[in-house]
């Protein structure tokens, strides 16, 4: 009996591993239910009774070095985690994901910024508009053949509300509460029901501006949207296009030289080295007058500009209906982009 004891002890001693698991297995085959400590103890009283101080004693020194082993196996263990974490500390720091911003949000913003450098302001109203805001207003009467320019989602039980076609409503919403001079812009998504393609989506953004003062022009139209394709394209050769929208007289629409230098010119312009950019106008003296603005005494300038369209120009995007897949891959490209 007492051989087995120093067997034990020599075996504690000799006991190195410093695995988890085998440090479990060492510690149950000792201090288990099952284990040799309680089947030492179990055996005391077969001892004879001589000896039972001595085995007593043995086993709690027995008991005492299993213990003490365990502590430093564990401590030791916790220490080569601790080494392991901190063993390289001229090791770059585990990369912080950051996330990007959207395509859309950046053209957006690059947008206000040109037009906030020359006094433009921001406005904003609701998606969900009523007819008035939206059509009405801007000379688009129930039953205007222009209405079927914007196909339009209504609501069923009310065809007096309507998910916005166009940010004009904010610009009515706007002329409606302010007196001129009125410089503002109006950035938001708008509705059409239209058919999801490449091309188009039944959602998308707008950046739509209004100028209205004493003796605003034509001219004043267009050196705006000069200086606006500098700054953001970089180019200065525009055209203006006689057009038709029922809020604006006269009405053009306005292409930039975007060139012919490589295979993308010719695909995104059609070979012709122009592109569409943005509508525009003289806000029509009716609808100033529905806006509670005297159109005797002040005119006005509108125009309305796609930012899906400007955002595929800028990062040669071609399919409209990447913005709003919401694709990691696609949105991660945007990193750093302001
Ligand atoms: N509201 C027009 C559209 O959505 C764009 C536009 C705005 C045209 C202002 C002229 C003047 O198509």
């Amino acid at each position: 009996m007492f051989d087995d004891l120093d067997k034990y002890q020599e075996e504690i001693r000799a006991f190195k591993e410093t695995s988890p698991e085998k440090i479990e297995n060492f510690r149950i085959k000792y201090l288990g239910k099952k284990g040799i400590l309680n089947d030492l103890f179990a055996k005391f009283k077969l001892v004879p009774v001589n000896e039972k101080k001595q085995f007593g004693r043995s086993l709690n020194i027995l008991k005492d070095l299993v213990l003490k082993k365990l502590e430093a196996l564990k401590s030791k263990n916790i220490q080569v985690k601790q080494a392991k974490i901190s063993e390289d500390l001229s090791r770059t720091a585990y990369p912080i994901h950051s996330g990007s911003r959207h395509p859309i949000s950046i053209v957006t913003s690059k947008i206000i910024d040109i037009f906030s450098q020359i006094g433009f302001n921001i406005s904003e109203g609701p998606e969900i508009e009523d007819d008035w805001h939206n059509f009405t207003a801007l000379n688009l009467e129930e039953n205007h053949p222009a209405r079927d320019m914007q196909d339009t989602f209504f609501i069923q039980s009310n065809p007096d509300i309507l998910l916005r076609t166009h940010t004009s409503s904010v610009q009515v919403r706007y002329m409606e509460k302010n007196t001129p001079p009125i410089r503002t812009i109006s950035p938001g998504r708008v509705y059409r029901n239209e058919a999801i393609s490449s091309r188009s989506h039944c959602i998308f953004h707008q950046v739509e501006g209004l100028y209205i003062d004493n003796q605003v022009s034509f001219s004043s139209l267009k050196q705006i949207i000069l200086y606006f394709t500098k700054a953001l394209f970089g180019k200065s050769k525009i055209r203006f296009r006689p057009s038709y929208f029922p809020f604006t007289e006269p009405s053009a629409e306005v292409d930039i030289f975007w060139g012919l230098e490589s295979e993308a010119d010719y695909r995104i312009t059609k070979g012709t080295g122009w592109l569409e950019i943005m509508g525009c106008g003289m806000v029509d003296p009716n609808v100033l007058s529905n806006c509670k603005i005297d159109s005797e005494k002040f005119s006005g300038y509108a125009f309305g500009i796609g930012i899906e369209r400007i955002a595929m120009l800028l990062y040669q995007i071609d399919d409209i209906r990447l913005f709003f897949e919401n694709d990691i891959r696609f949105l991660e490209q945007f990193k750093g982009k302001f």
